[in-house]
């Protein structure tokens, strides 16, 4: 039986009593699908898994998605497992060293937007016995909840356009950035898209602020400039501390997260030294958006929860 205890603060809990090197059962993963609209971010310790079973884990929940480069990094012969890390070894890095240094959501500039990450710690720096390289998350259930009616009211229906540019440029401007502009094949295979400002969660069933200051550009219905203001404002909104939940990495942590209520930023406060080594499934949100299959697994947690 999965004890799940939720953090305080409520956003995230904890998965105890599970070992993700094993295949996960139709029922725990109905128990894991539903809590995690729930909770927003599933922490699981002390795991101890390979590359081949954090891709199997993680397509049960969606599509995996690949990264930009079509070189990688990724994990050999796992196309599938991208691999985060500031290690060089004989002068080559082996992994992507800057991902996710600001607020975003990922893949929200595709139609086709991202469900979840999941993500596997293997080396976590610490400096003075302090664990570096924290991930925040914002929680869009309780930033959309905060919104004055005013706001709820003149938003409603309104769609944003989000670009995939406007997060690369962003990180290119950083000291030290190694990336080169996006070519223009590069633009054409991440064309801007659009979408809601609010959602509905498709498991919880309730509203969410889906905007984020990495990818959203343009509110799109209205004049760019009250467009311009109102994108700050939601932006000045959504990150405000009390929303802001700090994941501190453990070795051996397996955390996943809902994109659609959350946006995340890696701190990187740890230096070239101080190693880094995680290992990562994206999920797009094809299973999630499918009424039908989110229906099935509700269903089936509906019936664990009579029986339990
Ligand atoms: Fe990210």
């Amino acid at each position: 039986m999965l004890d799940i205890r939720r953090n305080a603060g409520g956003t995230g809990a904890d998965v105890i009593g599970l070992d993700l090197s094993r295949p996960l059962s139709d029922k725990d993963f109905s128990t894991l699908f539903t809590a995690l609209g729930e909770h927003s971010l599933l922490r699981f310790p002390t795991q101890s898994i390979t590359p081949a079973d954090l891709r199997d884990f993680s397509a049960r929940f969606g599509m995996l998605q690949k990264g930009l480069s079509e070189k990688g990094p990724y994990e050999p012969g796992v196309p599938e497992v991208s691999i985060l890390s500031n290690i060089v070894r004989d002068g080559v890095p082996i992994g992507i060293g800057d991902a996710g240094q600001d607020w975003h959501t990922d893949m929200s500039y595709n139609q086709l937007v991202g469900f979840t990450n999941v993500l596997y710690a293997l080396e976590v720096p610490h400096r003075d016995g302090k664990a570096l390289g924290d991930t925040l998350f914002a929680n869009m259930y309780a930033a959309y909840d905060d919104l004055s009616n005013d706001l709820k009211q003149r938003l409603e229906g309104l769609t944003a356009t989000h670009d995939f540019n406007k997060f690369w440029e962003e990180m290119r401007r950083r000291p030290g950035s190694a990336r080169a502009p996006l070519t223009p094949q590069e633009r054409a295979k991440r064309p801007p898209s659009v979408h809601p400002i609010f959602l509905t969660h498709p498991i919880t069933g309730r509203k969410v602020l889906y905007c984020n200051p990495g990818y959203a550009i343009r509110i799109n219905e209205l004049p760019e400039k009250e467009s311009d203001e109102l994108l700050d404002e939601l932006f000045r909104h959504q990150l405000q501390e009390k929303y802001v939940y700090t994941h501190r990495w453990t070795k051996g942590d397996i955390l996943m997260w809902d994109h659609i209520s959350t946006l995340h930023n890696a701190v990187a406060d740890y230096g070239p030294h101080e190693h880094r080594l995680i290992k990562r499934c994206q999920v797009m949100a094809d299973k999630v958006f499918d009424q039908a299959f989110v229906r099935d697994v509700l269903g089936a947690t509906a019936t664990v929860s009579a029986q339990s």
